[in-house]
């Protein structure tokens, strides 16, 4: 068998720092997993990471929504993925074992207790990281900072969060698109940072709020409908090799192939590349919005005495 590198949240650390970018794709069953791993054999087309999303309720099994996923069928699939990564790197199909993320489903992670349970469940049925949805709103950073004390690596998920739709400050899918919004975006991210999370994902966002919330934060921001200009990006397999009914969203793109492993790679070559998605296919923010970003940053603490921010402060506090 090959040498298989596996990669791990501090590959994906590293990459943020030499300003490489990751690709990500869900993955709901072993031959699509399988697909994933060896699509790519080298950092510039290799797919990083596979989520086992909640997506899978429309994927999948459908529900036609996410709401009705339960552990026990994330905790299945997540091991039907984890056998597909197995059996291609058995198969001396790998170079790159892609890190194995699985997606909390709804009402599994409301508190510490049950986030550590259910996130020990996905480990056990082979991811090495979780990924849970929401920020400073739902206050998520106890539960997150408890699976991170136990060595599970987490994924923050913030935006639009389909597991709380109907609780989102702005109106409508995107995200950020008010000063409010947008603010509480950036604060998000650097919320779950502080809390232990490895990379947080930025779902249906103006670009420049997800570039800043990428410049702004240590770890890598990964973007989904979140422009080009983030640390990575991820989308739903189905959507990219044409796998559904309806028309996709504005921030997909597709592939003018016949051959599922062909469109995978070519997906990781392009947001490598950073030539995907493009900014027409991206979301944009007012003026108003992109000017209060621009010098929001709540990693300064701002003293009346000086009247300026610790960082430019000369009394030295
Ligand atoms: O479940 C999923 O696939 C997701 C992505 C859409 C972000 O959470």
């Amino acid at each position: 068998m090959a040498d298989v590198e596996k990669i791990t949240v501090n590959t994906f650390l590293q990459m943020k720092k030499q300003g490489i970018k990751t690709a990500g794709l869900t993955g709901y069953d072993s031959s699509i997993a399988g697909i994933h791993a060896s699509a790519g054999k080298t950092p510039m087309d290799r797919i990083d990471w596979i989520l086992v999303g909640d997506s899978a309720g429309n994927t999948m099994f459908g529900y036609g929504t996410t709401t009705k996923v339960t552990m026990d069928e994330m905790e299945r699939i997540t091991g039907y993925v984890k056998n597909g990564i197995d059996n291609a790197v058995k198969g001396g199909h790998v170079t790159y074992q892609p890190l194995l993320v699985g997606d909390m489903p709804i009402n599994t992670y409301d508190n510490p207790k049950d986030g550590v349970y259910n996130a020990k469940r996905f480990i056990k049925a082979g991811a090495d990281a979780i990924k849970l949805e929401g920020g400073t709103r739902k206050g998520v950073g106890e539960v997150v900072k408890a699976i991170f004390d136990e060595g599970i690596p987490v994924m923050g998920h913030i935006g639009f969060t389909p597991q709380t739709a109907n609780k989102l400050v702005d109106e409508n899918v995107v995200q950020g698109k008010t000063i409010v919004g947008a603010k509480e975006l950036i604060d998000d991210a650097l919320y779950l940072q502080a809390n232990g999370a490895f990379a947080v994902l930025v779902e249906c966002t103006p670009w420049k709020v997800g570039k800043r919330i990428t410049d702004l934060a240590e770890i890598p921001i990964i973007g989904i409908g979140a422009g080009p200009k983030t640390d990575g990006q991820l989308l739903i397999v189905h959507d990219l090799i044409n796998l559904t009914l309806g028309k996709p969203f504005k921030f997909v793109w597709q592939y003018n192939t016949k051959n599922a492993k062909e469109a995978i790679k070519k997906y990781a070559i392009d947001v490598k590349k950073g030539t995907k998605p493009k900014l027409s296919q991206s979301f944009t923010a007012t003026e108003e919005v992109e000017k209060f970003i621009e010098t929001y940053d709540p990693r300064l603490v701002y003293h009346t005495c000086c009247e300026h921010s610790c960082e430019h402060c000369e009394h030295k506090h």
